[in-house]
């Protein structure tokens, strides 16, 4: 059996919203400090909904496939369901990743919040700092 599941395979062979959207309303980048990967995730959002979302990913096979899955989970969605997507979702939308490459569906759900969080600081809309608390240490550092 394969490591990987076909739908895993099918999202780093030909990801979805690839790409940079240069007017976006919001821009999150994490990374993750033992692989050196990075994510980074552009959205647009028009009330309260994200109405595109795009990304880069320099990173693994698993980390495109998740930020290509997680890009197609919350696009159309409002902005307070993609913040409860989890990377459980996203691995389990993949048919699973094996326990050691879960870390890199991590990377899809933290890039979603920091550029929600970005969203809502470039428009000074208040949010609750524990939704976002990985996120906002992150960026402490
Ligand atoms: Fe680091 Fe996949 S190995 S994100």
């Amino acid at each position: 059996m394969s490591l990987y599941s076909e739908k895993v395979m099918d999202h780093f062979k030909n990801p979805r919203n690839v790409g940079v959207i240069e007017d976006a309303d919001g821009v999150g980048e994490v990374g993750n400090a033992k692989c050196g990967d990075i994510m980074k995730i552009y959205i647009k959002v028009r009330d309260g909904i994200l109405t595109d979302v795009k990304f880069e990913t320099f990173g693994c096979g698993s980390a495109i496939a998740s930020s290509s899955m997680a890009t197609e989970m919350i696009k159309g969605k409002p902005l307070s369901e993609a913040l409860t997507l989890t990377n459980k979702a996203v691995a389990e939308a993949l048919d699973g990743l094996p326990a050691y490459k879960m870390h890199c569906s991590v990377l899809a759900e933290e890039a979603i919040k920091a550029a929600i969080l970005d969203y809502y600081k470039k428009n000074n809309i208040p949010y609750d700092e524990e939704t976002f608390r990985g996120v906002l240490e992150e960026h402490e550092e």
